[in-house]
């Protein structure tokens, strides 16, 4: 969910909607605003995306120099209207991000003395305890804080007072939540990008911290109400250009955008001249430690996944790799010898940081592949590797993937020089290959045209499998990944060697099955497996090189062909293909590309 809050000089609510739009890819369940205007609270909302909010707001105005609104993507109630923020007391409205664990006992609490509540929601505990303070005959700042004490959980608030023109609490504990400084205006909002538009001065709120938000300025207290001071820092944030310039959908400009990130990233951590791999700063050791620890969620997993064959072929370096939100419970025994590698393109998503806690009360070294770098992740990280992707808006990443992988790459590169299981010539041929990705990505894109007309016959199924082996495993799980996301057809991943061992069971001549096969050390074996599809009728869609392509001879209902490359560079690149599949799968079925129904591009609740 994505919070704003304004405390400002002129109209603030189409500000606030404009903030939103920013924040939109934070969920788009259903979106809401709250003023006060001549010392009275009200609020307009509305189901579903923003434009259903702009629309009610044009038909009823809604004046106030002092609001805050919310876009939410549903954890407790389904989103309506009822359920959408802002929520009411009689003299509080509240914006919640996260989950309140203890509401089911507050609400009892609160109900027995008579509060009545409109929603299903665990928000709207928030609201009733701070009125019942403010009844209590508390201050509003006093109210709040009070309020905050009670509450147990991951949360990041914003809160709004009858009769106070000039005040916003916030609070955060978990998800993110960042302070604005403006001139005689002062703004909240869950990150940099929402409040791109208004200020670059911002001030992150750490966990723990609350906030008095007024146009004088800010003063931010601990849980036991002292005063603590944060630095304020200048975000990078609004030099984000978020814009789909002449793509239909951000997802589209987003693959394009390949060839020239992956070479921003990669030209970050080597040097293509000299062939080596730059100096940059690591905060462990590769050649001290002996596991490797890394944790993800979704697409960023899977790059952690592809990211672990490298590690262990070049640097011989063992990589114990989990999906977050199993890592965090797992109670997985860490030696000091270990590190621990985190991946997120946003750096806020909960599990993840949950997981980096673990590790850092284990007391191992801690460092974050991160596409945000002033995120939580990347702040609470001993050392980061950032991906120079730029801002991603589609919900289903795809250029943030590449550039995880082009880190990965260079990571086991050096990890290999490090731990002695790469020459300094071995070293310097990976280099040379990986300055290559850009050119083979650009090649790549050019494969549209063949792959849309595979994607007009997926649009025609209900299921569709994907086979890889080797780095083409995570490949094929990410494909599948993708095409479920956004195209709402049922996809599934294997390794293909695991063909037989169940999922053969589905095939029949109805069942495309999508095979990512580079010619390679595994190409061979692949190709057995293929014929085991083949030889029950299954319609194989075959990614592979020219070399594959007349090595396979195999009747194949689609080959798409691959330049010819690197061992090493072939994920990122097959990685292009994988999504445009999927995006030109979407496209036909008409689903909303970039924001797919029920997902949310930052997932700061477990
Ligand atoms: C969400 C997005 C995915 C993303 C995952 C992890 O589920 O829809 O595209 O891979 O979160 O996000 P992160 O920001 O941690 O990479």
């Amino acid at each position: 969910c994505g919070i704003v809050g304004i405390v400002g000089r002129t109209p603030v609510a189409p500000l606030i909607v404009d903030a939103l739009k920013r924040l939109e890819y934070r969920g788009y369940d259903s979106a809401g605003v709250a003023t006060v205007e001549n010392g009275q609270l009200d609020r307009r909302r509305a189901e579903g995306k923003l434009v259903n909010l702009e629309e009610r707001l044009r038909s009823q105005p809604l004046g106030g120099f002092v609001g805050i609104g919310h876009t939410r993507w549903a954890t407790h109630g389904v989103p309506n209207e009822t359920n959408a923020h802002p929520h009411f007391s009689q003299d509080v409205a509240v914006v919640h991000n996260g989950i309140i664990e203890n509401f089911a006992e507050l609400r009892e609490e609160l109900s027995a003395e008579g509060f009545v509540f409109a929603s299903q929601t665990d928000t709207e505990v928030v609201a009733h305890l701070v009125a019942r303070e403010l009844r209590r005959g508390l201050r509003p700042q006093d109210a709040a804080f009070a309020a905050l004490r009670r509450l147990q959980g991951a949360f990041a608030l914003a809160i709004l007072f009858r009769g106070d023109e000039d005040l916003i609490i916030g609070a955060r504990n978990g998800p993110p939540l960042a302070v604005g400084h403006g001139n005689g205006e002062m703004y909240l909002g869950s990150d940099a990008i929402a409040l791109a538009p208004f200020t670059d001065s911002i001030t992150y709120l750490d966990d723990g911290d609350w906030v008095a938000v007024r146009r004088s300025g800010v003063e931010i207290f601990d849980m036991e109400g002292r005063r603590v001071e944060r630095q304020r820092q200048q975000s990078v944030g609004t030099s984000l250009l978020v814009d789909k310039g002449n793509h239909r959908h951000f997802m589209e400009k987003e693959i394009h955008e390949q060839p020239e990130v992956i070479a921003h990233t990669l030209a970050h951590y080597l040097d293509f001249a000299s062939g080596g791999v730059k100096n940059f700063e690591t905060p462990f050791d590769f050649a001290a430690i002996d596991r490797l620890a890394v944790s993800a969620c979704g697409t960023a997993y899977l790059a952690g996944l592809i990211g672990k064959y490298w590690f262990e072929r070049y640097a011989r370096l063992p990589v114990d790799i989990d999906i977050a939100s199993e890592f965090r419970y797992r109670e997985m025994p860490l030696s000091q010898k270990s590190a621990a590698l985190f991946v997120s393109q946003s750096g806020e998503t909960a599990d993840t940081l949950a997981s980096l806690r673990y590790c850092r009360s284990a007391g191992i070294p801690i460092a974050s592949i991160v596409n945000v770098r002033d995120s939580t992740m990347a702040r609470e990280s001993d050392g980061i590797f950032p991906t120079l992707a730029g801002p991603e808006i589609g919900v289903a990443s795809t250029k943030a993937f590449t550039c995880q992988l082009s880190i990965f790459a260079a990571l086991a590169v050096r990890a290999g020089l490090e731990r002695g299981t790469l020459s300094r010539e071995q070293a310097a041929d990976f280099v040379r290959a990986l300055s290559e990705a850009p050119r083979y990505a650009a090649q790549a894109l050019k494969l549209e045209g063949r792959i849309e007309k595979v994607a007009r016959a997926l649009s025609q199924v209900r299921h569709v499998l994907y086979l890889g082996r080797d780095t083409s495993y995570p490949l094929a799980l990410e494909g599948a990944l993708k095409l479920k996301e956004i195209s709402y057809i049922h996809a599934e991943g294997y390794a293909a060697g695991e063909l037989k061992h169940g999922p053969i069971a589905l095939i029949d001549e109805q069942m495309p099955v999508v095979v990512i096969a580079p010619q390679d050390r595994v190409f061979d074996k692949t190709v057995s497996n293929m014929q085991e599809v083949s030889a029950r009728g299954g319609r194989i869609v075959l990614i592979t090189d020219e070399e594959g392509a007349a090595r396979a001879s195999l009747d194949c209902f689609e080959t798409i062909v691959m330049p010819k490359m690197p061992e090493l560079l072939a994920p990122i690149v097959y990685a292009l293909p994988v999504q445009m599949l999927a995006y030109h799968t979407a496209v036909v079925m008409g689903t909303d590309v970039d924001q797919p129904r029920n997902l949310a591009k930052s997932v700061t609740v477990e």
